[in-house]
């Protein structure tokens, strides 16, 4: 058990001191939860391949799932990526800093334990102002994955990260919840033609105003034949998986109440409807005849990737056992809350 000390940083400059202690950790090859806009992310020198060893051990994460190489400035791209194509500078442009993970050759300094072994590194330059000052203050680019246990919902509040990493982690900095709630959009750009590995807030329809045509890989939407090679190593794993069974739902607000009622009917008769509930939208909720639980409303893709996280943490509480998630549309935002949803679900999904 390691001791974890909590550090309390709301205001970057106000709290100067918690900046200086976390990067003070971080230096020493320590491992700190800090926030960003998107997830937390558990932070380590990405320079450091000790450092970086023990965040694979505290989350429990397979070795050969790479890490997201976080920056504070343009000026620290150079020190982890060996060439930088036209579109990256582009995209960098436009999207940074923010949620966007840029997939990029890496250089001879960033360890291979941080690429999980990869000779392409993924970046990013977060926008949240805890998370800018505490890389700055390190002086280091920071490796840090999502700061869950592995295969458990990412964390969006402090609270996420002391229940997944307490006695496991040096310190985690307690700080707002995070605004996006959903990790960021990965694009590789190692081919010709600019690939989504993963959907975030920043949009397919956004990078290609940017850049022009981008493609979305397969494991975006469906699930990885088994002897397939995953263009992100990230994709062949079980993801976000709550203890419940969760089932998606996709269709219109009246398909889906009569759908889970219909259910909720069939499982009283046979005495087994305990631990049924419905993730719902709030216009679905009167309606409903089992217990409720809403992550949003029907259009607001923003708010469903805000509250996600945390409700599929919820249900763990309470001890749910089937789950009928009301899908959302998969587009703009909601495309990125639709895949994580048919990842709890293990691709469960009913189409009415
Ligand atoms: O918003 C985020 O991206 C958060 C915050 C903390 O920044 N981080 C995050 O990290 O979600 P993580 O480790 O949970 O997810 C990183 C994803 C994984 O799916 C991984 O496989 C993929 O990025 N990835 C990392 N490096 C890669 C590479 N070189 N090539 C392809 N995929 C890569
Ligand atoms: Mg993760």
């Amino acid at each position: 058990m390691k001791k974890t000390e909590i550090i309390p940083i709301y205001d970057p400059t106000g709290d100067a001191a918690g900046v200086c202690r976390a990067a003070e950790l971080l230096r020493q090859g320590g491992l700190v939860a800090i926030p960003t806009e998107t997830v937390y992310g558990l932070a380590a020198d990405a320079f450091n391949p000790r450092a970086v060893q023990e965040v694979y051990a505290a989350k429990g994460r397979p070795s050969d799932n790479p890490m997201i190489v976080h920056i504070a400035e343009l000026a620290m791209l150079e020190q982890v990526a060996s060439s930088l194509p036209e579109n990256a500078l582009r995209l960098a442009e436009a999207f940074w800093p923010g949620p966007l993970t840029m997939v990029l050759p890496k250089t001879e300094k960033v360890p291979a334990v941080t690429t999980g072994g990869l000779e392409s590194v993924a970046v990013r330059m977060p926008s949240d102002g805890v998370a800018r000052a505490i890389i700055r203050q390190a002086a280091t680019p920071l490796a840090a994955p999502s700061a869950n246990r592995s295969g458990s919902p990412s964390p969006t509040t402090c609270r996420h990260c002391i229940d997944d990493l307490w006695g496991r982690v040096d310190a985690i900095v307690e700080s707002h919840d995070c605004t996006v709630g959903v990790e960021s959009t990965v694009v590789s750009l190692c081919g010709d033609v600019p690939v989504i590995l993963r959907p975030g807030a920043v949009t397919p329809e956004q990078l290609r105003h940017v850049v022009g045509e981008v493609t979305i890989a397969d494991a975006v939407l469906h699930m990885l034949p088994e002897d397939a090679a995953a263009p992100s190593p990230g994709m062949k794993y079980k993801h976000y998986s709550p203890n419940a069974r969760l089932q998606l739902v996709h269709g219109s607000q009246w398909g889906y109440i009569d759908y889970v009622n219909r259910k909720a009917e069939e499982a009283r008769l046979h005495g087994e409807e305990a631990g049924i509930y419905a993730m719902c939208f709030d216009e679905d909720i009167r309606r409903l005849e089992v217990p409720t639980i809403s992550y949003g409303v029907t259009d607001d893709y923003a708010l469903q990737a805000a509250q996600l996280f945390d409700v599929l943490r919820q249900l763990d509480k309470l001890g749910a056992k089937t789950v009928y998630v009301h899908a959302p549309e998969p587009e703009e935002i909601g495309l990125a809350v639709y895949n994580r949803l048919l990842r709890a679900a293990a691709f469960d999904v009913v189409e009415l």
